[in-house]
């Protein structure tokens, strides 16, 4: 009776505990407003590391050492989960947070949950994936498929002018029609049954990918996945926060005001972003 009544007042505790959500940057914001849209309640802590982005060019070892500082600035502020909002981060260094953490937080990549899903709808077909060079260069989702599905057979490209040209606000005009056609008519992705955005500032230019594929192939991008893959944890622990208006927190590594303004592409809304160094 004492050991279970012990149970519940952790698990209440653990309920009112903030999802921690980082990226290089503001492009981790499509998936903290994924988490936001499908658990309303959760209280959400984000962290863009603008000071070093972008972490496509960076190697892998800054990459882990970045990512140990920002864990441990999520984990001060009390982060039942931490969600790595980047590809190129989950590359480089979600095996080396799991252990860095252990049982402080449970740790969520955007790559597993993605690697799930093409796993289970497209054996034996081509299916292309579009991200940054380190992403690109590292070969995890190859990696990873292979473990899960060996029959997946994926062709990756590296697309390193994307996320800038996003974050300079060209979309949906002539420049970025131009660049992504450039980039998807490349040899190296044709004739795919799905295409993965592999990039978290992808879902800003999903239309356009679309429009390019006029349907021949599905473009996935793993907002919505690694939602529900926080959703899934937050339920198996029973930890979910009970209804209540959160209070979110947005810190960023180097402020500007193009960062804040910004960031209404990526949330939806612009938000206040906090500096924070670390
Ligand atoms: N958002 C990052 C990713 O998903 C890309 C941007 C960067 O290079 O920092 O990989």
């Amino acid at each position: 009776m004492f050991a279970h009544g012990n149970l519940l007042f952790s698990r209440m505790q653990s309920n009112r505990r903030p999802i921690g959500i980082f990226d290089s940057g503001i492009g981790g914001l499509t998936v903290a407003h994924a988490i936001r849209q499908l658990l309303p309640y959760e209280r959400l802590i984000y962290f863009g590391d603008t000071a070093h982005l972008p972490y496509g060019d960076k190697s892998e070892a800054a990459i882990q050492a970045y990512s140990i500082r920002i864990a441990d600035f999520l984990l001060q502020q009390g982060c039942k989960v931490l969600v790595i909002a980047c590809n190129s981060a989950s590359s480089a260094a979600y095996d080396l947070l799991k252990e860095y953490v252990r049982t402080d937080a449970r740790i969520i990549n955007v790559i597993d949950p993605m690697v799930e899903w093409v796993s289970a709808r497209y054996s034996h077909q081509r299916v292309g994936l579009i991200g940054t060079k380190r992403t690109v260069q590292s070969g995890i989702y190859k990696r990873k498929l292979l473990e899960l599905n060996p029959t997946v057979s994926l062709h990756s490209l590296a697309t390193p002018l994307l996320a800038p040209m996003i974050e300079e606000g060209f979309h949906h005009n002539k420049i970025s029609h131009d660049l992504i056609e450039e980039y998807l008519s490349r040899p190296d992705l044709a004739d795919v049954a799905a295409l993965i955005l592999a990039c978290t500032h992808y879902p800003l230019i999903k239309k356009e990918i679309a429009a390019f594929y006029q349907g021949r192939a599905a473009v996935l991008d793993s907002s919505e996945l690694v939602a529900r893959a926080v959703n899934g944890y937050l339920q198996e622990k029973q930890i979910a926060h009970a209804p209540e208006e959160p209070v979110h927190r947005f810190y960023v590594s180097d402020y500007t005001e193009g960062f804040e303004l910004a960031t209404r592409l990526f949330f939806g809304e612009q938000i206040h972003l906090q500096l924070q160094k670390l």
